[in-house]
């Protein structure tokens, strides 16, 4: 029986997560999976003094994959880094060694004017970010903001070798291959060694095994102003750590709401899912926060984490169907929208009809 470790965290993380054990509840029957949920973030400061323990971070190696909802909040902002709830995410990644962060941001034709950008710029928008995850300046060494010599110093590090660089830009390719056969690869190779280094060793994979993939490269302050002005052109995107984080949020905004997106972090043999969104403390404890992008992470959990493509579809069609029924939460709609648990709910009513429909 599949293991999967639920993590809620903190603010809406917990409110999204909820809906998401709905429907891993309705499918128990056709597929058990075993679940362990378990603290983290800041929840896991107040309760055990760090944003990871040891503990759930053994029962995170154990599990075949992580659901998680998010973490953070403005009562654990000024903790030191190293006790920060975001530094238990970093950990956590890093421990797991998902390295690969595939961020998926499909604009659904029901939601198109939700979009900041005109509707003829948007139209047809369907990008699949590949971020590198466990390396580059997160965790480049040494880091630190001290004191040297009396004045105050910062420092992080951008560094990646080879390796780090091709394992990411093989899974990138791979999954260029299954969709449109693009690929553009984000660096900044005109003013940093390292990132000329990520140039090369992208082109070398192109050249030594996926010729049959279009490869463009582009210098990531261009690439954040194209992807505003040329969306629908992109298919897979390629970055590193920072400029992925970066370039994921405003591809997310093409699409109308960072509450809609899902991002799956893979590793050798490990897995973590989380929608894209933070823990949102401004709308925390209100209801009222979109389930989407944590069911669509939950859908990329069944896909690749169990292989039961079947279900991750039937997630997606029952996500699809309740957008084009007119159901909005108020990230994404302004009259008569739904909370977060009806949304969850209207979402299970559909993917049961469905199901019913395709068994
Ligand atoms: C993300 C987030 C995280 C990151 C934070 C919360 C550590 O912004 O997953 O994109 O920077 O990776
Ligand atoms: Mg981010």
């Amino acid at each position: 029986m599949s293991k999967i470790l639920i993590l809620p965290g903190d603010g809406i993380g917990k409110e999204v997560i909820n809906e998401c054990l709905k429907i891993i509840d309705y499918f128990q029957a056709k597929v058990p999976i075993e679940i362990t949920e378990d603290l983290f973030g800041g929840a896991s400061i107040d309760e055990n003094g760090m944003p990871l323990t040891k503990d759930v971070l053994d029962k995170a190696l154990e599990a075949d994959a992580v659901l998680l909802g998010a973490v953070g909040g403005p009562q654990w902002e000024n903790l030191e880094h190293d006790l920060k709830p975001e530094r238990g995410l970093l950990t956590l990644r890093k421990e797991l060694e998902a390295f690969a962060n595939l961020r998926p941001a499909k604009v659904f034709p029901a939601l198109i004017n939700a979009s900041t950008l005109k509707q003829e710029i948007v139209e047809g928008t369907d990008i699949f970010v590949v971020r590198e995850l466990t390396g580059g300046i997160y965790f480049g060494e040494p880091r630190y903001n001290k004191k040297v010599e009396g004045k105050r110093v910062g420092a992080n590090n951008l560094i990646y070798n080879e390796d780090e660089i091709e394992r990411v830009a093989r899974v990138a390719f791979e999954i260029a291959r299954k969709r449109s056969k693009k690929l553009t690869s984000l660096d900044k190779a005109n003013v940093l060694e390292v990132m000329q280094l990520w140039r090369d060793v992208v082109t070398e994979v192109h050249q030594k095994d996926f010729k049959d993939i279009e490869l463009e490269h582009l210098y990531i302050d261009n690439a954040a102003m194209q992807v505003i002005k040329r969306p629908s052109t992109f298919d897979v995107i390629l970055a590193g750590n920072l400029f992925g984080d970066i370039i994921s949020d405003e591809v997310a905004e093409l699409t109308g709401s960072l509450g809609m997106l899902p991002s799956a972090s893979i590793g050798k043999d490990k897995a973590i899912y989380e929608p894209v969104h933070g823990s949102a403390p401004d709308i925390a404890g209100q209801n009222i926060a979109n389930p989407i992008a944590a069911i669509l992470s939950l859908a990329m959990l069944y896909k690749y984490s169990l292989n039961l493509d079947n279900i991750s579809e039937t997630i997606e069609k029952a996500v699809s169907k309740t957008l084009d029924d007119g159901i909005r939460t108020k990230d994404i709609g302004n009259k008569n929208t739904v909370t977060c648990t009806e949304m969850g709910d209207k979402i299970l009513k559909n993917l049961a009809k469905i199901d019913s429909k395709e068994a």
